[in-house]
């Protein structure tokens, strides 16, 4: 697994990851993993199955036979996700789910759960990997590891555009404040904590846009996996 080159991604909510992975991971010709959507389908499962979003071991049990399936379109669009046979790719994205998610992922033996099936991922000619902890832990010899931040109001307004163009109706003053509390959950939280690894670069896309992170990105790419 060692040799294969992975480049981590982590960041909080809203500071641009998931969008930005995807483009660098289309742009090397990569494959891509979503965490956060991992922690999303245990939490929706959790929710559709009944079980306690504080019952651990139900939860582990779960995560750890979680029956998904991603699927990349042709064109390049959206990619589909499926929870044991149906499509929740837009279940996945509501805040519900998102705060779910936040909670099933301060448990740790649902992380535990979820360890393998995410170092799985890494296959050639690379991997790059979207999440809060892929550079400290799941992927700690990741040859590049990137931290993406934003101030909590950047990170409010993308996401209410984002919400928006998918018709969910939210408004921007609840959306801070989730994203804050948010924050605060995943970043206190005892295990797997939102924090940069040591040797993790920052980059703060507050005031840049879309392209030019991917191009900054893509710079530290160029010289991080230079043969
Ligand atoms: O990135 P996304 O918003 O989809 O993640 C949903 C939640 O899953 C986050 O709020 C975070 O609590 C959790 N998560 C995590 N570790 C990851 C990815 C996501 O704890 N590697």
């Amino acid at each position: 697994m060692t040799d294969i080159p992975i480049l981590t991604i982590d960041g909080p909510s809203g500071s641009g990851k998931g969008t930005i992975s995807l483009r660098v991971a289309q742009a090397l010709g990569w494959h891509m993993l979503d965490s956060g959507a991992l922690y999303r389908l245990v939490a929706l499962g959790a929710m559709h199955h009944h079980l306690a979003l504080d019952d651990a071991a139900a939860l582990a049990e779960y995560a750890l036979h979680l029956d998904t399936r991603f699927e990349v379109p042709e064109d390049g669009g959206e990619i589909q996700v499926y929870l044991e046979g149906r499509n929740v790719t837009r279940d996945l994205r509501t805040e519900t789910t998102g705060n779910a998610a936040s909670k099933v992922a301060a448990i740790q033996p649902v992380r535990a759960a979820l360890l393998e099936r995410q170092r799985n991922f890494a296959m050639p000619p690379g991997l790059v990997a979207d999440g809060r902890d892929m550079g400290t832990t799941v992927f700690p010899e990741a040859k590049l590891k990137i931290f993406l931040t934003a101030s909590v109001e950047e990170r409010a307004k993308r996401r209410y555009k984002q919400l928006k163009e998918k018709g969910l109706g939210v408004s921007l003053r609840g959306l801070s404040e989730e994203i804050a509390e948010r924050d605060t959950r995943d970043s206190q939280r005892s295990v797997s904590p939102l924090k940069p690894a040591d040797d993790a670069v920052l980059v703060d896309t507050s005031d840049m846009t879309i392209d030019e992170v991917v191009q900054r990105v893509t710079q530290l790419c160029r010289q991080a996996f230079a043969k």
